[in-house]
Parts: C-alpha cells; structure tokens; sequence
C-alpha cells in the first residue's frame, strides 16, 4: 500500500520557486489501477517521480509498503527502486546497447533473481506482445510502441509490485497505444500489481478504475470507475 500524506515538492529559490506538489495526500492500495490525470505542469511527474523513489520530497511523508521513503539514504533508495518499482519513462528508457531481451530481463539480473524460469517467463511475454521476433534486435531498430512493450515488459517480469509509468502512450499512434494499455490491464489483472499512470489520454483515463486529477500540483479530484459511471448516467 502506498500512503501519501502532506506531500509537497518545491523546485528552486525566489522567484524561481516552483510548487510542484502542494499537499497531496493519497492512499493507494495493492492492485488499484490508478490515472493521475491534469494539464501540462500540474505536478505529474513530479508525483510519479516521488512514488517511485527517483526524487525525494520537500515536506510531508511517503510510504510504500510500510518504507518511509524519506527516511532512505541514497543507496536504500536505490534498493527500493529496484525490488519494488517497475519505471516506465515516457520516452522508453531502454539501455541503447542492449539488445531487447537483455533489457528485458535487466531489473530481473540486478535483482539476482534471473532464474531458468524467469528467463522463459520474459521470452514468452514478449513473444505474447509481438516482440518474438525482435529478441536480439537493438532498441533503435524498433518502433516507439515497440520500445514502450519492451519496457513495461521489463518493469513487469521484475516481479515488482507497482509499476509507475509516465505517459506511456504519449508518443504512439493509436494501435500501439491500445496494446501498451491492455498490457498494463493485463498485469493489473492477472499478476495483481499496482498500476499508476500519468496521462492526458482520453482512452487511458476511461480505461482506469480511479482516476486522480491534479491542477497546479493539488489533488483537485478523486474518483474511482464506479462513481464515474454513475456520473454518466
Ligand atoms: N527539475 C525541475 N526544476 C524546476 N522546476 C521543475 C522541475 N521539474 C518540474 N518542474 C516544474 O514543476 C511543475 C510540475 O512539473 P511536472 O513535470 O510534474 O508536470 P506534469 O504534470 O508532469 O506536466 P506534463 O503533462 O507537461 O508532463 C512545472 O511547473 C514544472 O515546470
Ligand atoms: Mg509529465
């Protein structure tokens, strides 16, 4: 479970001062499918970011399975991100020399944990997302949606329990937006990992169970698929 309370994230000095996230407080249990959504600048990333261990607050506490994330020292942090958090970056973050089943099982080798198993575990999701063929291929040898599988097949295999991704579907047409989506609901579903997504994607938020929207780095609203259908009707 991941609880937020209070959480504020400042940028720079002056008059360059930034309130990036102004105390946003958020429970978020094991197996949601949760959107962050809301306009250029509101704080997305930055909220992501925090989740994730990649940056640390300004004020206010954040933990995650019951680690309080301020407390960790750089290298505890950087042990949190590996065992717990599956990154999905906008732009894919695969490693350039690394061929695509390499990066695949990349968090998996650092974790010590690339057994026999998981190894057939990664060929065959990948194969199941339409990458059978590109095991040795380069991540510059494919498309933006085929880097974008790639990498959440990465973040899933590790075993981690929550995959954070940060607009994963900006940069892809509509076809390999749909198959990154089901990806995501497919992990959600069957292997029970929290899932939490920036988007501006129309299809995205529709697809989420909650959907959290920030404007000018507060939580301007919270509301989860049952209520938003209610709305509808
Ligand atoms: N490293 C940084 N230094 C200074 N300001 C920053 C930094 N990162 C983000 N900001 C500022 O913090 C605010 C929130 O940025 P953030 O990237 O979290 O927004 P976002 O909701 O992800 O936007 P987008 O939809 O464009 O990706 C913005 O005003 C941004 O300019
Ligand atoms: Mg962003």
């Amino acid at each position: 479970m991941i609880l937020i309370e209070g959480l504020t994230k400042t940028y720079g000095d002056g008059p360059n001062r930034v309130e990036a996230n102004r105390d946003v407080s958020l429970q978020i249990n094991r197996g949601e499918f949760v959107v962050l959504a809301g306009p250029s600048g509101s704080g997305k990333t930055t909220l992501l970011n925090l989740i994730g261990g990649l940056d640390t607050a300004t004020s206010g506490s954040i933990s995650v399975n019951g680690i309080e994330l301020s407390s960790l020292r750089a290298n505890a942090l950087s042990d949190f991100r590996r065992d717990h958090i599956g990154y999905v970056f906008q732009k894919s973050n695969l490693v350039s020399s690394l061929t695509v089943y390499e990066n695949a099982v990349l968090q998996l080798r650092l974790q010590r944990r690339l057994t026999r198993a998981a190894r057939d575990r990664t060929r065959r999701l990948l194969n199941d997302v339409g990458l059978g063929d590109k095991l040795q291929a380069l991540p510059s040898q494919l498309s933006g949606g085929q880097q974008q599988r790639a990498a959440i097949i990465r973040a899933v295999t590790s075993g981690t329990d929550i995959v954070v991704a940060d607009e994963p579907t900006a940069s892809l047409d509509s076809k390999n937006a749909d198959s990154v989506l089901e990806l995501l609901r497919t992990m959600n579903d069957e292997n029970g990992a929290t899932i939490i997504v920036s988007s501006h994607d129309a299809r995205v938020i529709a697809a989420a169970r909650r959907v959290v929207h920030l404007v000018d780095g507060l939580v301007f609203s919270d509301t989860r698929a049952s209520e938003l259908l209610e709305n509808l009707t």
